[in-house]
């Protein structure tokens, strides 16, 4: 696949320096803040997605958000903000009579997803739905388990995207938010703000944590939807 890079933090630059075959691309300022972050509400288009599916798409946090979901093999999951599909193919690997739903606004992740996916021998399970989480072309109460994987504080209306991710939910679904711990004091989620925002929501947190995953420290919410 094509390696291109947009600006990026120094910690990215670091890690990306030997993968790049494209350089000097122009900066996409839209779409960014200092730190080479996209913004909410901002596309995704074909040079970031393709940047952030080279550096980042097979990143070991998608298949740790699988183990926390602990699928029990004919759940329906979804993974909102799935970019490349990383965590519905790991999904659809252990959910062997499920559904493992990517949804993604981003036109360039969605093809990214199934191109990545088409190959692999669990494709048959994999669907991949272009829309941003405030929109969810899905029935209510039909997903089992929902997963965020560092897509939460992309969301341009978070509780409007967590009052919709309710409605789809089933009465004893579970949410698994995870967001990234960054250095950078004004990059990211802080962990009061998600519990605020889920408790502002019509979810109950019911456990949060600090893991290390591989090279990363992610913060990890568990919550359900609230009982009427
Ligand atoms: C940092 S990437 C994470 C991708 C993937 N979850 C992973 O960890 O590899 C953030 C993703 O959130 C998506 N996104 C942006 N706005 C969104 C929204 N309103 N609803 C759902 N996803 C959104 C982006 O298109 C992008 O694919």
């Amino acid at each position: 696949m094509m390696n291109i890079k947009p600006s990026s933090t120094a910690r990215e630059q670091s890690s990306t320096e030997q993968n790049l075959s494209v350089q000097n691309l122009p900066v996409l300022p839209p779409m960014e803040d200092d730190h080479g972050e996209h913004l909410p509400g901002k596309p995704w288009g074909d040079e970031l997605a393709l940047w952030y599916v080279n550096n980042y798409g097979e990143h070991p946090v998608n298949a740790f958000a699988i183990e926390l979901a602990d699928l029990k093999g004919s759940e329906t999951l979804l993974d909102i903000g799935c970019g490349s599909g990383a965590a519905v193919r790991a999904a659809a690997e252990k959910n062997t009579t499920g559904r493992n739903i990517g949804l993604d606004p981003s036109p360039a992740m969605i093809r990214i997803a199934r191109e990545q996916s088409q190959d692999h021998p669990a494709s048959s399970r994999m669907e991949f739905i272009q829309s941003g989480a405030e929109d969810i072309p899905l029935a209510p109460e039909s997903v089992d388990v929902a997963i965020a994987v560092n897509s939460l504080h992309h969301w341009p209306d978070m509780s409007e995207g967590l009052s919709e991710v309710a409605r789809v939910l089933k009465h004893q679904g579970r949410l698994i938010l995870i967001e990234e711990i960054f250095t950078e004091q004004d990059r990211g989620m802080r962990p009061g703000e998600v519990i605020e925002l889920l408790k502002s929501s019509a979810f109950t947190l019911q456990e949060y944590s600090t893991r290390q995953c591989d090279d990363i420290q992610v913060n990890v919410f568990f919550a359900q939807p609230k009982e009427e």
